[in-house]
This record gives structure tokens, C-alpha cells and sequence, in this order.
């Protein structure tokens, strides 16, 4: 059988009449070409299924198990399918599956809402790899601060990262209250996220105040002293408040005592702001932004501004206009 076809194969490729017929010879035999592809062919028929599958997803890999499993419908332009891929990801579908083009320009944002949760992603990243080198002490605090402006390689653009995007997050957040008050997004059914936004805005003074006193300076110390005395004159709850005395304050157990961890600015405060600082109101707020994200979705995504309209077309009857394809 070898033999037959290696003759076969010598005389159908010196034969010159074999480029006109296809590969086969005068005397009757099959040509090479033949050959091969008949064996191509019952190989292919007795191929098992998974070689097949095999062949055919190097030909097209849309097609295989593995990518069906992870994608699973067409990618192609309908409107359908795009949301239906929005909606099928865990990462796009944070996004609504269809917005309101308008409502997302920034001349009408101004994208502060965005960008003050982009700074806190900032805040959040530095302030951890700030955290690999700072004490919460009275004798190693400063020094830490002095040992990352002076010898820890990036550790001064690391702390003034830090410290300008807390500046503007300030600065961001009251900007997006702003704008929310402006375009007058607080109104129903946004009610609810307005206030969320207000907690929000208290959480984001807090982290500023906090953060202040950490790296143990004259200026933090004093901003600290200055804010908690002024706790003191908390209605109920401050020993020199309205009816603070009558409720049994004292400037040992009043709410600035509580704040600071005693009835001075010391160790026990600095430990206090580290921790509300670096982990109970960064929890609290990512807890809100949660609900605050969500809740825009729910209220119907972005406000947006009014439609655009002609005077023309806003005398136009509705269905005129839809048939109309406005
Ligand atoms: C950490 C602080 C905050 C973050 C990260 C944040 C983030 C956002 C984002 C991303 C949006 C989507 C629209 C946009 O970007 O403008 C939004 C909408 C909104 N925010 Fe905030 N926000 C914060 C604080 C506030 C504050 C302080 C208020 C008001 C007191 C507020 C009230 C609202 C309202 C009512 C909406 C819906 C606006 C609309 O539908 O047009 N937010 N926020």
C-alpha cells in the first residue's frame, strides 16, 4: 500500500498532463492531490469532537466553550446588545445601560460629583501607603512627617498628594452641592440623595479636620484646640452649652472630652483622629458614596437639564412630533 502510493504519487507528479486535470494520471490512477484530500477528508469524519472543536476555534475563537462561557451574546451594534452587554458585566453594569446624553455634559455637571470621588480614591491610596510610615504618637509622630519630607524616596510628592487632594476635595465637594443647588436637583426625587449628599459633605469636613492634627504640628495642634473647645458649647451635650450644666456636664465628661480622649489636646486625641482619620469615617463615607451612587440610579439617573426644543415644536401636538420622529 505504501509502495502503490509512492508510485502513484512519481508518476502523477513528473506526468506534465497532471497540471491540466487536476493531479490525476492518463492511466487511470488517482493523482497525489486526490489522495491527500480524500485522506484529509475521512480524517476529519473519524476526527473526535474535540480536535474539531479545537480546529475550528483556532478559526474562530467567538466560537468556542471558553468564550460563549464568558461573553454571552453577539457583540454586535444593537441597541439591545449593547445594553445587554452594560448589564451582563460586573464592572459596566455599576453604569446605567442608557443615559440621558445631556444630563451628562459637563457644562450642566461639571463633573465635580466625579471628581470628588476620584479624589477620594486618591486620599484613600496615598493616605494607606502614607500609613506604612507614620506613628500615632507624641514622640514619633512629627518625626515621621520630617522622616518622609526628608529621606523617604517620593515620600514628600507622596504627603503633598495627600494633602492637595484633600484641599480640593473640600473644595470639589461644596462646588457639586453647588451645582446640585443650582440646578435645582435637591427637589423631589432627589430629596433623599440631597441629604445623603449632606452627610456626605459633614463626613468630608471631618476626614479634613482629623487628618489635621496628625502630623502633630503647631498648626494642627492649635486648629485642634481651637475646633474642640468649641465642642464645649455644644447644646446639651458641652459643659458650657445651653442646659449642658443642667444635664450634668462637666469638662470631664462632656462630648469634647469624649472627642479628644481627655479634657486636653494629648496622646490620647492624636490616637482618636488617626483612627476616625484613617479608618472609621473613610468606612462610614464609602458606605454613603455607596448608597449616594445608587440612589442616583434609582431617582432616574442624573437630573439633566430641559429638553431642547423649538418654540415651533413645543406648540406641535405630541403625536404629531412622534410621528414626525422627534
Ligand atoms: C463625598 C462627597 C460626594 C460625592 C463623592 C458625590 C458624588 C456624586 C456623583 C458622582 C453624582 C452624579 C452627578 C454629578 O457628578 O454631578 C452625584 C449626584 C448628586 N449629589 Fe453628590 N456627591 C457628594 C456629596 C454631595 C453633597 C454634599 C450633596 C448635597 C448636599 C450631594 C447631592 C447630590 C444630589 C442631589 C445628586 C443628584 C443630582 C442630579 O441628579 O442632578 N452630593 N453625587
Amino acid at each position: 500500500m505504501a509502495d502503490d502510493d509512492v508510485k502513484v504519487s512519481g508518476d502523477g507528479a513528473r506526468s506534465p498532463s497532471n497540471a491540466t486535470n487536476g493531479g490525476a494520471p492518463k492511466n487511470g490512477k488517482k493523482g497525489i492531490g486526490i489522495i491527500v484530500k480524500e485522506e484529509v477528508e475521512a480524517f476529519r469524519a473519524e476526527m473526535p469532537g474535540k480536535v474539531k472543536e479545537q480546529i475550528e476555534s483556532v478559526k474562530d475563537p467567538t466560537k468556542t466553550q471558553l468564550y460563549t462561557s464568558i461573553f454571552r451574546h453577539k457583540r454586535d451594534e444593537t441597541p439591545r446588545n449593547r445594553a445587554l452587554g452594560v448589564l451582563s458585566n460586573v464592572f459596566l453594569h455599576l453604569h446605567p445601560a442608557k443615559i440621558n446624553r445631556d444630563s451628562v455634559r459637563y457644562p450642566y455637571t461639571w463633573g465635580m460629583g466625579g471628581i470628588t470621588f476620584y479624589l477620594f480614591i486618591v486620599l484613600t491610596f496615598t493616605g494607606v501607603l502614607l500609613m506604612f510610615y507614620y506613628h500615632p504618637t507624641k514622640v514619633q509622630a512629627f518625626r515621621d512627617v520630617l522622616y518622609l519630607e526628608h529621606d523617604v524616596p517620593f515620600g514628600k510628592i507622596l504627603r503633598n498628594m495627600h494633602r492637595w487632594a484633600a484641599h480640593l476635595m473640600v473644595i470639589a465637594v461644596e462646588l457639586h452641592m453647588f451645582r446640585v443647588f443650582l440646578t435645582g436637583s435637591y427637589k423631589k426625587p432627589r430629596e433623599f440623595n440631597w441629604n445623603v449628599g449632606v452627610i456626605l459633605l459633614v463626613l468630608t469636613l471631618l476626614l479634613s479636620f482629623t487628618g489635621y492634627l496628625l502630623p502633630d504640628d503647631q498648626l494642627g495642634f492649635w486648629a485642634v484646640t481651637v475646633g474642640t473647645n468649641m465642642a464645649r458649647a455644644t447644646p446639651l451635650l458641652g459643659n458650657e452649652g445651653p442646659f449642658g450644666s443642667q444635664l450634668g456636664m462637666t469638662p470631664y465628661n462632656d462630648v469634647r472630652f469624649g472627642l479628644l480622649g481627655g479634657s486636653i489636646v494629648d496622646a490620647n486625641a492624636l490616637l482618636r483622629a488617626y483612627i476616625w482619620h484613617c479608618i472609621a469615617i473613610p468606612i462610614i463615607a464609602s458606605v454613603f458614596m455607596i448608597v449616594h451612587f445608587w440612589r442616583v440610579r434609582k431617582d432616574g439617573g442624573i437630573s439633566g437639564p430641559a429638553p431642547v426644543m423649538l418654540a415651533s415644536e413645543a406648540d406641535k401636538p405630541r403625536r404629531a412630533q412622534s410621528a414626525a420622529g422627534a
